[in-house]
């Protein structure tokens, strides 16, 4: 069915909608700029007429890109976000309440909101997932490599170290799950980083191959 594959902002054009999209005012905003930002009072929704916008968190100096918005992308101004726009860009906007009267219940409006959220989301569970996993990450190895600094022997195939402490407290002393941290030392182990010699004992091969793997300095 074609009108399926219509973009969203083709399908306004339709005849039955001219009402609908005269609710909507095109708004212009130079590359730079900003649609939103978060603790901003204002709520709209939008959909891109053209150009490109990002769509991402901020803490101080860290940014985590959620998405690109293009054209037909429908997103709002309640989200917590901020949207700057990539380039010169149009779009189509409406308060909520006019959004919710004239719009919430077509189809492809539905459509366009699950395609962008459902994205947002993909991306928001990868960026939780590498912060919680590389935290850990870097945390085991610090722990690994200091234990390894401080009591580790010096052998031909690396340093020798016996931790002796079962998963769950390694896992208490990095502050991570014992699930997580069993995991990471599998990877660790796969990736011949670190070898498994005996109960609690493990060889590092190569000591500040394996800081670096893991983000660690050595102090
Ligand atoms: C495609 C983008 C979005 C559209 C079109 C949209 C639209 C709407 C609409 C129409 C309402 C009012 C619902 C009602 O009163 O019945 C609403 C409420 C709300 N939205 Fe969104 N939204 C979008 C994205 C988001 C995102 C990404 C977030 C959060 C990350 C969000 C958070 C909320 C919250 C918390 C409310 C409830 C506000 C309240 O009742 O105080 N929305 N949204």
């Amino acid at each position: 069915m074609k009108f399926l594959e219509e973009n969203l902002l083709d399908h306004l054009q339709r005849p039955e909608f001219a009402e609908l999209l005269s609710s909507l005012s095109v708004k212009q905003f130079s590359k730079g700029s900003f649609l939103c930002q978060p603790g901003q009072k204002d709520n709209f929704i939008f959909i891109l007429a053209s150009g490109r916008v990002r769509v991402y968190l901020g803490y101080e100096e860290k940014e985590f890109n959620l998405g690109i918005l293009t054209k037909g992308d429908i997103y709002s101004t309640h989200a917590g976000t901020f949207v700057q726009a990539l380039e010169n860009t149009d779009v189509l906007m409406t308060d909520v309440t006019t959004f919710r009267r004239e719009m919430a219940k077509d189809s492809e409006v539905t459509k366009a909101m699950v395609r962008v959220l459902g994205n947002i989301l993909k991306t928001s569970f990868s960026i939780i997932d590498g912060l919680v996993f590389k935290d850990a990450n870097s945390r085991l190895v610090a722990f690994l490599t200091g234990e390894a600094r401080r009591h580790g022997i010096k052998e031909d195939d690396g340093i020798r170290v016996t931790i002796d402490l079962p998963v769950e407290q390694i896992a208490r002393l990095v502050g991570s799950s014992r699930q997580t941290v069993s995991t990471l030392l599998n990877d660790l182990v796969r990736a011949e980083l670190i070898i498994r010699s005996g109960r609690g004992t493990f060889v590092i091969p190569d000591i500040s191959l394996l800081e670096s793997v893991g983000g660690v300095e050595h102090t």
